[in-house]
């Protein structure tokens, strides 16, 4: 269950760019394979009579708050239509709202309201009413069972703004609820009270603020405030932004990719995009409400301060009280030293089950903050914001956390659900070029053994992905990034979600990791992960070729795509140690040592080895007990 949806692209805002839906993800995620995030511009979504269709968003909050005014804003810098649904109630009643209140009362027109919205976001509805067009008893049909529509069925258009008063029906709820699980954005726009009700007012027409609009503005606000902050996939506070600024943050909600993983306990979303941090606070929960979390401890490493400061001002501006814990950079942070200083820390500020955790950083900071989050208490609510390309596309799906002990890497730990992912792309500017492209070991991987549009994405950029400055990535760059991150995401979310725990198609996830932990281990970490992987890969392309599963083309192509984008395809120590130069002892002896290692590798059962191999690109599987003699033949053709 993932889907994801097309970047905008800045330079075209204006024009009809978003005809493309995350809905596709599947379906026209087939039909455009092989195609780059920027060739997808202008495309239109195919259309027939069993789509439904919705909205890409729905704008709620209270009168003044610029439902309209944003609403418009946005919909004129995609190209797309706006829909109000007080403007469509009067026109298919022909009659004005005021007129409707007085004539026939409250409970009449909002009877009338929740059918229209209901006709914009039930894709059930939008589904009937385009296959069975002769049917208009549209009342009843939302007390009957709604088909299943599958979610390659839906196309996102438009966006509609509702009434304030429309989501305190509980019909209402249930649809907007349901839309948000067929992939809807529900915006909330928290306004400033004094700013909305001088709105709100100005134009007079409201027939609920007629008479002391102030105290009726605020008893409102008090009624409707938690619902709307419950159903909203986004809240956002208005306060001190223009329509057009408002309206590009709501852009950039739009333009995120979500992966949904649907088999974790809880289920939850992986958000990828420009800003993405802006979502802690929907994460969160609100912080004056009763389950919404009060204290946060953001725990991060001082290399990402500049992003937790971000962070920390989304935090207090929406209310939570916030401390932050600076923790050792990478592999020194995962211990449980540090998880014990953390500990203590906790306990001094008294952290409750109602607090939370946000952990920001590479994969080690957030394996340990995710560890931590696990421990205290028996687990609090915690966020991922993973800032390396590795942690975004690897480490931060799956549910592991965990820490290193002397005895080796990773070897303590739990499997804990955080309550989302914000993978917010901005952070990869800080990134040194050599921490982005070992990340890309993971992503070539992913292509390798699940989705080969990874790789045709990479072989079109290798040129690109190869020299990138992290810190001057443009926006063309950044759109091939997140579909590469996505894509990279929703492998590691079919390889877990079908299976958590450490068996089966998991399995596959460590593709090239076998001998990549002995070179990890053998050049005392002083390669990267990424680095090793990609290594490790050409030494299972080289022995499915000796079993005969691939042919020598195969291992050629995983050789030049990875030096194409500027990863290791050799190993020196081996090259020196198995090379023309190397006496028969030292070869036995590095030979040794290499087996004694991938023996002891987590992934090897008794004295069995067993390694994945891919048999054709996007498809891995399992070559259980190799012969000896092959396992070494493979190492020898590594030398150079
Ligand atoms: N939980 C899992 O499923 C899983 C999966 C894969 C890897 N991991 C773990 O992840 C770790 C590797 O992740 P990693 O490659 O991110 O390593 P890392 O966390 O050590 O980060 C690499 C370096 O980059 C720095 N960094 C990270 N983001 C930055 C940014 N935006 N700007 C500037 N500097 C930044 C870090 O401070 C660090 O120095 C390992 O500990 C590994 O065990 C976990
Ligand atoms: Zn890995």
């Amino acid at each position: 269950m993932s889907w994801h949806r097309k970047r905008r692209h800045k330079a075209d805002a204006g024009t009809d760019t978003r005809t493309d839906t995350r809905s596709g993800g599947q379906q026209r995620g087939q039909e455009r394979s092989g195609q780059h995030a920027g060739q997808r511009t202008g495309q239109r979504a195919r259309r027939n009579e069993k789509n439904a269709v919705i909205p890409y968003a729905v704008f709620i909050g209270m009168p003044g708050s610029g439902k309209t005014r944003i609403g418009r804003e946005v919909a004129n810098l995609l190209g797309i239509r706006f829909y109000d649904s007080d403007e469509e109630i009067e026109r298919i009643e022909d009659m004005r709202i005021a007129e409707i209140f007085e004539t026939r009362g409250e409970a009449e027109f909002r009877a009338v309201e929740c059918d229209v919205i209901a006709g914009f976001v039930r894709a059930d509805r939008a589904y009937r009413s385009r296959s069975q067009s002769s049917d208009t008893s549209s009342r009843t049909r939302h007390s009957q069972r709604p088909p299943r529509i599958p979610r390659s069925h839906i196309h996102f258009e438009g966006i509609l703004s509702l009434g304030g008063g429309a989501p305190m029906n509980a019909q209402t709820q249930e649809n907007l609820r349901h839309y948000a699980r067929m992939g809807g954005q529900v915006i909330y726009l928290n306004a400033e009270p004094e700013e909305a009700i001088e709105h709100a007012t100005r134009s007079g027409t409201r027939p609920l603020l007629k008479h002391n609009p102030h105290k009726v503005w605020m008893d409102l606000y008090d009624q409707r405030h938690e619902t709307y902050a419950q159903l909203a996939t986004f809240t956002l506070p208005t306060h001190g932004k223009t329509p057009r600024q408002a309206a590009n943050t709501v852009i950039d909600v739009l333009d995120e990719s979500i992966i949904h993983v649907s088999g974790a306990s809880p289920e939850y979303d992986v958000h990828i995009g420009i800003n993405t941090m802006q979502h802690l606070p929907d994460l969160l929960g609100d912080p004056s409400s009763k389950d919404g979390a009060v204290r946060v401890a953001l725990i991060h490493t001082e290399s990402v301060q500049r992003h937790s400061d971000k962070a920390r001002a989304i935090l207090r501006r929406t209310g939570y009280e916030v401390t932050e814990i600076v923790i050792p950079d990478a592999e020194e942070g995962k211990t449980l030293r540090v998880v014990s200083d953390v500990w203590d820390q906790l306990g001094e500020l008294g952290f409750t089950r109602s607090d939370a955790i946000v952990g920001l950083g590479g994969g080690a900071a957030t394996d340990v903050a995710g560890f931590i989050a696990a421990t205290w208490l028996r687990g609090i609510r915690y966020v991922n914001c993973p800032t390396s390309l590795l942690a975004m596309v690897d480490a931060s799906t799956g549910g592991k956390t965990g820490i290193n002990t002397e005895a080796g890497k990773n070897l303590v730990g739990s499997f804990y659900t955080p309550v989302g992912v914000l993978a917010d792309v901005d952070t990869l500017r800080t990134l040194s070029p050599r921490i982005f492209t070992e990340g890309l070991g993971e992503v070539v991987k992913a292509g390798f053994i699940s989705d080969q549009s990874i790789l045709r994405i990479i072989e079109k950029h290798a040129d690109m992905l190869r020299t990138l400055d992290p810190a001057h990535i443009t926006d063309e760059q950044m759109n091939i990034i997140i579909e590469l991150i996505s894509r990279s995401v929703r492998v590691k979310e079919r390889h877990v979600s079908t299976d958590l725990k450490e068996k089966g198609l998991r399995e596959f996830l460590n593709y090239g990791h076998t001998l990549g932990h002995a070179i990890e281990k053998m050049e005392h970490f002083t390669w990267r992960h990424g680095e090793a992987v990609a290594v490790g890969m050409i030494y299972a392309a080289e022995l499915a070729e000796i079993h005969g599963i691939v042919d020598r083309d195969f291992v050629d192509y995983t050789r030049d795509i990875l030096e194409s984008v500027g990863l290791p395809t050799t190993w020196s120590t081996l090259s020196e140690a198995l090379g023309p130069d190397a006496t028969d002892a030292q070869m036995e002896d590095f030979e040794d040592r290499v087996l004694e290692i991938m023996h002891r590798d987590k992934k090897a059962r008794g004295r069995m080895l067993r390694f994945v191999v891919v048999d054709e690109i996007g498809h891995a599987r399992r070559l259980e007990d190799p012969s000896e003699d092959s396992v070494i033949e493979a190492l020898h053709r590594l030398a150079s």
